[in-house]
């Protein structure tokens, strides 16, 4: 990816609950930080809470139902169809799943290779899945965190953007634990999705380097 952008980075957001994480790039976005522009919220629940955020910001909100094709053998290829259709329509660059609780399939993926980023309330690859925070707590570690990653199609198991740990305490239960990896997502995704736009991500197989920012030389005496 170059990074001689002048337009924004045009975002589209899958999301299917609170939307928490849609507000912290919403926020990125209004004060500056992140230059990129949200075309699109897209959730698979109508009474998403996540839709009202992105309407009451003037984002088009699209719920796109995923009743009309249950029992068909390819339901999911066919809901990534119709999704794949409104991403395009918007001229969406970069797909971020925020709370997006569907199983991404293989039509959406191979249309956006590396260009969908999901946040993870755990360190990957240590509890994939859901409920992770509990499972955290169940399994007795110390540390857990949250992790941006590119989507591929094992679930939760694409290249590692980005990660923050965040302290496990003894008397923490699932949703003090949720809460507090809750603020470093508000942290880290507009933080990964700035360093999209800005270029800097490089895939080596499943590795994500990123790149510094590029220090002038310090002209020689010699030359002077
Ligand atoms: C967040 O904690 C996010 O990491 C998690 O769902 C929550 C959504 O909150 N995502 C997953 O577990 C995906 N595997 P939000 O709707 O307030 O952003």
């Amino acid at each position: 990816m170059s990074n001689d952008r002048t337009q924004p980075l045009r975002l589209g957001v899958l999301a299917s609950g609170r939307g928490s994480n849609l507000q912290a790039i919403i926020d990125a976005i209004e004060n500056g930080t992140l230059h990129a522009r949200i075309v699109v919220v897209i959730s698979n629940k109508r009474d998403a809470p996540a839709l009202d955020r992105a309407r009451k910001h003037g984002i088009t909100e699209v719920f796109l139902d995923p009743k009309p094709l249950v029992g068909r053998p390819d339901t999911r290829e066919a809901y990534d169809r119709a999704l794949l259709d409104v991403l395009q329509k918007y001229e969406v660059e970069l797909v971020l799943l925020a709370g997006y609780m569907k199983i991404v399939t293989s039509v959406l993926i191979q249309a956006y290779p590396q260009r969908i980023m999901n946040i993870h309330p755990a360190l990957l690859p240590a509890f994939p899945g859901l409920d992770v925070q509990q499972k955290a707590l169940d399994h007795g570690v110390k540390i857990s965190g949250c992790t941006v990653h590119f989507v591929t199609e094992g679930v939760d198991e694409g290249p590692i953007i980005v990660q923050a740990a965040v302290p496990i305490l003894e008397t923490d239960t699932a949703e003090e634990l949720s809460a507090r990896i809750l603020e470093q997502e508000h942290r880290l995704y507009p933080q990964a999705v700035r360093l999209y736009a800005e270029g800097k991500l490089h895939v080596e197989g499943r590795c994500v380097r990123i790149q510094k920012n590029e220090s002038r030389p310090i002209p020689s005496t010699d030359a002077v």
